[in-house]
């Protein structure tokens, strides 16, 4: 049962990604519209912010169900899921978290723009490597 939440929100989650991603891209204005919607913005945000907390839930399960903190995670770990998981939970919370409180934009601009490409093609690596991992 936790499994199938883990997997679920993790496909979910890369899901909403791309839709995040593609109204980041919209809000940056790069679908050629010179006048910026607020709704794209809005939009750019909720799906995000729903796609942080899929994501760190689903990092909590997988980290969890494998044995948390106990020694045995030593097995759990080999190949890159463990470590693609924990990038992307870290990735997302400094993705969000500054977008939230930082109200002057351009400051962080760039590197909102390089995590936020970055993000996708982690959780697309996410989801491969968690399909591979299912037996
Ligand atoms: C999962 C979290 C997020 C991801 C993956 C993400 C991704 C992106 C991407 C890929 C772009 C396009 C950048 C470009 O092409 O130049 C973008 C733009 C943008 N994002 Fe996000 N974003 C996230 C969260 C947020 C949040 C929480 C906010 C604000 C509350 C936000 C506000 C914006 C704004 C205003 C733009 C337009 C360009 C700019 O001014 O930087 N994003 N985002
Ligand atoms: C947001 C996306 C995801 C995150 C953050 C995440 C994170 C994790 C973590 C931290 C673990 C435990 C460490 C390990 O055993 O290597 C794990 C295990 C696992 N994950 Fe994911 N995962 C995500 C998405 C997925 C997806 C989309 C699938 C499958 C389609 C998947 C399938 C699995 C499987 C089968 C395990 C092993 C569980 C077990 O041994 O009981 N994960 N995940």
């Amino acid at each position: 049962m936790v499994n199938f939440i883990h997997v679920s929100f993790g496909i979910t989650s890369f899901i909403l990604c791309l839709i995040t991603v593609i109204f980041g891209a919209k809000t940056a204005g790069r679908f050629g519209k010179s006048r910026i919607s607020k709704t794209s913005f809005k939009t750019h945000k909720f799906l995000s912010i729903t796609t942080g907390i899929l994501v760190t839930i689903s990092f909590l399960l997988g980290f969890f169900t494998s044995g948390g903190f106990e020694p045995e995670i030593e097995l759990e770990m080999e190949g890159p899921h463990f470590w693609t998981g924990l990038t992307a939970f870290i990735l997302i919370l400094l993705q969000i978290l500054p977008s939230l409180i930082i109200k002057k934009r351009k400051k962080i601009r760039l590197i909102h723009r390089y995590i936020g490409y970055m993000l996708f093609i982690i959780l697309l690596i996410q989801l491969v490597s968690g399909i591979l991992r299912i037996d």
